[in-house]
């Protein structure tokens, strides 16, 4: 399986960012010819339309609403995501559970509404406080994540849940610079891949060109935020993926 490599530029970017990345990014004799890696790239709502339809590009979102009456004001549902052609959507980034309150239950209906609508989802889950110290925090931290995970999960069939990739994010990992020991990651990445044997599983928080392949070698892909809107980054990280 091809490693994912899943940008989310999170509230970063305008028009001529977009345009000026894409271009750097697509002009690059490496774009060409993906052998061992699926680039999957998120932007804002707005500027989806600039990524749309790009050969080695796959179009991601980074949200969809819960909600399906149309009269929703602001909303933004997977059937629009859809029709723009997206084929990926994250849900129930921690940023969006801990800023903007979202639920389980919220994020349950999401994920239903994301497959329903034929896209590949993208979930979010870590633990929130630092247990990498000992195997007791280890444990509270695994059953923490399998909380999450079955609560975001619930009613979803095993044949669904090849169309959902699990993104291990520990959230106090995600813009610190700070990444847990990779034992610890393979650990939690283990313990998913045993109770989601269908999904790929994948790392995010403080992923960059130095840490890219360590921890890829250990999960099926990484999420990547700041370093994602870094063009040089990225290149040497796809490098680093189509090199091995
Ligand atoms: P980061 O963000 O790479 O900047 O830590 C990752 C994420 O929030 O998905």
């Amino acid at each position: 399986m091809k490693k994912l490599i899943i940008c989310n530029f999170k509230m970063n970017g305008s028009v001529a960012m977009i345009n000026n990345y894409r271009n750097q990014l697509l002009n690059h004799t490496l774009l060409t010819n993906l052998q061992n890696s699926q680039l999957i790239i998120c932007p804002p709502f707005p500027y989806l339309s600039l990524l749309q339809n790009q050969s080695n590009i796959n179009l991601g979102a980074q949200n969809c609403s819960h909600l399906q009456e149309k009269s929703s004001t602001g909303e933004i549902d997977a059937n629009m995501l859809q029709d723009l052609n997206c084929q990926f959507v994250i849900i129930g980034h921690n940023e969006r559970r801990i800023k903007l309150h979202e639920t389980s239950e919220q994020i349950n209906e999401k994920i239903s509404q994301a497959l329903q609508n034929g896209l590949k989802v993208i979930l979010c889950v870590g633990d929130i406080e630092n247990h990498t110290e000992n195997e007791q925090g280890i444990n509270t931290a695994i059953d923490y994540i399998l909380d999450q995970c079955a609560n975001s999960l619930s009613d979803i069939t095993d044949d669904q849940m090849q169309n959902i990739i699990i993104a291990y994010e520990p959230v106090w990992a995600i813009g610190s610079g700070m990444v847990p020991e990779l034992s610890y990651i393979k650990k939690i990445i283990n313990i998913l891949k045993q109770n989601f044997p269908a999904s790929p599983v994948c790392y995010g928080g403080s992923v960059n060109s130095n840490n890219a392949s360590d921890i890829l070698s250990l999960s099926d892909g990484i999420l990547l935020g700041k370093a994602s809107l870094d063009v040089d980054e990225m290149l040497k990280i796809i490098q680093q993926v189509e090199n091995n």
